[in-house]
């Protein structure tokens, strides 16, 4: 809190809530692109928030990257958390194995005690493969899970690093490119106005699902991640935000 004040963070914080319609921003200071200790406290920052909104039962899904890592990292032993089931918010999205959704499920499960669910899909998949997956018992089992989920916390990317990361196909690329998208979360690109630009077709979390959900709480930060964050908060609604300063401050001059 001291901090907060030092660094003027707290009118900041309602001028983003505002400006992007969202129910609460918290911002740490630093900028994530380039300090530990800023990435640190992005992850100290949404795991409170986590522990804060948890209630005994909860669904919770999170998915991956290295900002919901560093919210896993954070999390310790609740009794609230203890009582509530982490899930992966989709199959696999082509990322190394730690910052997968399934992996960071089963972290935040272990370092809270909780249960979790995970589900294991291909990352690419022909139409034909897709429809028989959504045939599996097990996979429609977890689906339902899923879907029910009351808390979703997800990270944000820049849209071409993150086609970049998944090794995503030239053309691909081309098309993010011609469609002006600036940011990705749960595998929806969106451009600077908040529209879809593009779908991977994974198996989880649908959009609408995540509009469904009664907590949806974005964590990220970066000053290279203004656009990207900004593009997400307008395609959402009314979510919790947990920022830098960094991020914060690129995002406010935004038009
Ligand atoms: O691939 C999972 C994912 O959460 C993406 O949806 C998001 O764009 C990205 O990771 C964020 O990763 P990082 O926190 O490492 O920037």
């Amino acid at each position: 809190l001291l901090m907060k004040e030092l660094f003027g963070l707290g009118e900041l914080e309602q001028e983003l809530a505002v400006k992007f319609g969202l129910s609460e921003v918290v911002i740490v200071p630093g900028n994530a692109d380039q300090s530990l200790a800023a990435k640190k406290a992005l992850g100290r920052a949404g795991a409170n928030v986590l522990l804060n909104k948890a209630r005994p039962g909860d669904v919770i899904a999170v998915n991956g990257g290295t900002t919901v890592a560093a919210v896993a990292e954070m999390l310790t032993d609740s009794p609230v958390l203890k009582e509530t089931i982490f899930v992966p918010s989709r199959g696999g999205l082509g990322e190394a194995v730690e910052l997968q959704a399934n992996y960071l499920a089963s972290l935040m499960a272990k370092k809270t005690g909780a249960s979790y669910r995970l589900m294991h899909v291909p990352d690419q998949m022909s139409e034909e493969v897709y429809r028989s997956l959504m045939n599996e018992p097990n996979i429609l089992d977890v689906l339902k899970v899923i879907r029910r989920a009351r808390i979703v916390l997800h990270g944000i990317g820049d849209a071409l690093a993150m086609a970049t990361r998944r090794n995503a196909p030239a053309s691909l690329i081309a098309k993010l490119r011609e469609k002006k998208a600036v940011g990705e979360a749960f595998g929806y690109y969106f451009n600077r106005r908040g529209e879809i630009v593009h779908r991977m077709q994974t198996v989880g979390l649908r959009l609408e699902d995540v509009h469904q959900a009664e907590i949806v709480i974005a964590v990220a930060g970066g000053a290279s991640k203004g656009e990207a964050i900004a593009s997400v908060c307008r395609g959402g609604s009314r979510d919790i935000l947990v920022t830098d300063e960094a991020a914060a401050q690129s995002m406010i001059h935004l038009l």
